[in-house]
C-alpha cells in the first residue's frame, strides 16, 4: 500500500544515531567499546538493593503499596527526600524557595522529564537554545517533535556568553524570539565534553534571558541537566541555576538517580516552576500516570538509610581511578597534537583532533577504529543542525565509564594506533 497510516511525527522521527553504535559492540564481542554512556557494571548497587528491596518486602502492610500503583508526581516521601537531597547539594536554607518538595516530580529517568517538558512548551517550530555540541539524545527529541536548534558556543568553563547574546540578538532582529522557548544546560561534567558551566556563568544565562524574554513576551525557561552532577571525583560541587537570585521560577532542574545510583531503577526527577508543574503533570498523567512505585521505594530507602551516600562516595572513587588510567593512557598513546578535554566528574573526556582529520561515521579514522575493534561517539552526532556554521566532525567523545581498567588501556592504545596513521 502506498499511503502511511503514521503520524507526521512518526513519520518523522529519525532512528537514534546511537543504536547502531550499539548494535556494533554487541555483534563484536571482541570489539572495546569506548562509546557507550554505561556506568560502571562492577559497582552497580547489588547488596544494597537487596537489602532494601527486602525490607519493603518484608510483610504484605509494607510490600503492598509498593506493587501497587501510586500518584502521577511520585511517592510523597521521595518527593520529599529529593527536595533534601538537592539542599544538602546546594547548601541551600531548608525554607528556601527554590528547593519545595511540592516543586519535585518523580520521573522514569531525567530522560522522561526532558521530554514531557518540552512537550509543555513547545510547539513545532519553536526554537531551544543548546550548548555546541551538546547530548544527541535531547537533539532527536526536537527532530521527532519537529523543533529547531540553535547553538551556543561551549568554552571550558560553561557557555560562551557573549556568544548566547549574539544568538538571541539574532532572533531578535529576525522576529523569531517569540519563538524561542528554552535553554538547554548539561552543567555539570556535560555529555559529551565533560566540561562544568560555572556558577558565575549561570547568573549571566539567567540575567541574558531574561532581558530577552521582554521582546519574547513570555517566559524563556533555562532547563538545567544535571544528570552527572554527582559522579564528581574533582573540585568542589558547583551551586544549581535554582541558587541564582530570582530564577526560581524560570529554571527546570532535571536531575536522576540512574547514573549515581542504577540506570536500570531508572528513577529520576524534576523541579520544575508553576505553571509548568501541574502542566507536566497532566502530560505525565497521560503518559504513564505515575512511575513504578517498587522502584520509588528502591530509591527511598537507599536514601534513607544512608547506603545511598555511602554508594555515591564508592563510585566517586571508582570513576576518579577509571578517569586516571585513561589520563596515563591518552598521555601514553595518542599523537600530542590531539587536544584533550579531561573531566573532573561524569564519564567522558573529549578529545579533538586537528580539523582537518574527519572522526565522523563515514570518515577513515571511523572505520579503522572498528576494524581495530574499538570503538568511540563521533563528535559530528553531538552537533545540533544550525544554519550558523558547519558542523565540525574532527572531535570524539571517549568514555571510561563501562570500560574495565584493563580495557581502557587497550581501547586507546588501539585508538591511538589509529591516529597515528592518520596524523
Ligand atoms: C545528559 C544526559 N541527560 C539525561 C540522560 C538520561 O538519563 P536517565 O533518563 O537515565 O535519568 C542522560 C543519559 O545518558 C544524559 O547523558
Amino acid at each position: 500500500m502506498k499511503g502511511s497510516a503514521l503520524s507526521a511525527l512518526g513519520r518523522r522521527t529519525a532512528p537514534p544515531p546511537i543504536s547502531w553504535l550499539m548494535q556494533a559492540a554487541l555483534s563484536r564481542p571482541q570489539l572495546i567499546s569506548l562509546a557507550a554512556g554505561f556506568t560502571d557494571n562492577a559497582t552497580l548497587p547489588v547488596e544494597i538493593s537487596r537489602k532494601v528491596l527486602n525490607h519493603v518486602l518484608r510483610s504484605p502492610q509494607t510490600g503492598r503499596p509498593a506493587l501497587q500503583y501510586g500518584i502521577t508526581t511520585g511517592e510523597t516521601n521521595l518527593r520529599q527526600l529529593t527536595a533534601r537531597h538537592l539542599q544538602k547539594h546546594d547548601a541551600a536554607d531548608a525554607t528556601s524557595r527554590s528547593h519545595f518538595w511540592e516543586q519535585v516530580m518523580i520521573t522514569g529517568g531525567s530522560q522522561q522529564l526532558l521530554y514531557m517538558t518540552l512537550e509543555a512548551l513547545c510547539d513545532e517550530g519553536d526554537f531551544v537554545l543548546v550548548e555546541d555540541p551538546t547530548y544527541f539524545v535531547f537533539l532527536s527529541i526536537l527532530q521527532s517533535r519537529g523543533l529547531r536548534a540553535r547553538s551556543v558556543r561551549l568554552e571550558r568553563d560553561g557557555l560562551d556568553l557573549a556568544h548566547l547574546e549574539t544568538v538571541l540578538q539574532r532572533l531578535k532582529k529576525s522576529g523569531e524570539l517569540r519563538r524561542v522557548k528554552a535553554l538547554y544546560l548539561i552543567s555539570y561534567f556535560h555529555n559529551p565534553t565533560g566540561v562544568t558551566t560555572s556558577f558565575g556563568k549561570k547568573r549571566g544565562i539567567v540575567k541574558l534571558l531574561k532581558k530577552f524574554e521582554r521582546t519574547a513576551g513570555h517566559p524563556i525557561y533555562l532547563i538545567e541537566d544535571a544528570a552527572y552532577r554527582e559522579l564528581r571525583f574533582k573540585g568542589p560541587d558547583i551551586k544549581s541555576a535554582l541558587m541564582v537570585p530570582g530564577a526560581t521560577e524560570r529554571v527546570i532542574y532535571a536531575g536522576t538517580y540512574s547514573k549515581p545510583y542504577a540506570p536500570g531503577a531508572r528513577v529520576g526527577f524534576g523541579l520544575l516552576p508553576e505553571p509548568l508543574f501541574t502542566t507536566v503533570q497532566r502530560i505525565k498523567g497521560n503518559h504513564d500516570f505515575g512511575t513504578a512505585n517498587l522502584l520509588q521505594q528502591l530509591i527511598a530507602g537507599a536514601l534513607k538509610t544512608g547506603l545511598y551516600d555511602r554508594h555515591v562516595a564508592k563510585i566517586e572513587k571508582r570513576y576518579g581511578q577509571k578517569a586516571q588510567v585513561m589520563k596515563q593512557a591518552l598521555a601514553e598513546h595518542f599523537p600530542t597534537n590531539v587536544e584533550i578535554w579531561e573531566a573532573g566528574g561524569g564519564l567522558y573526556f573529549w578529545s579533538r583532533l586537528p580539523k582537518h582529520i574527519s572522526t565522523g561515521v563515514k570518515s577513515k579514522v571511523f572505520h579503522a577504529a572498528l576494524k581495530n575493534d574499538v570503538l568511540y561517539v563521533p563528535g559530528e552526532l553531538c552537533y545540533a543542525d544550525d544554519p550558523a556554521r558547519k558542523k565540525p566532525d574532527h572531535e570524539m567523545r571517549i568514555s571510561f565509564g563501562s570500560a574495565s581498567e584493563e580495557n581502557i588501556r587497550e581501547g586507546i592504545k588501539r585508538l591511538g594506533a589509529v591516529l597515528r596513521k592518520f596524523l
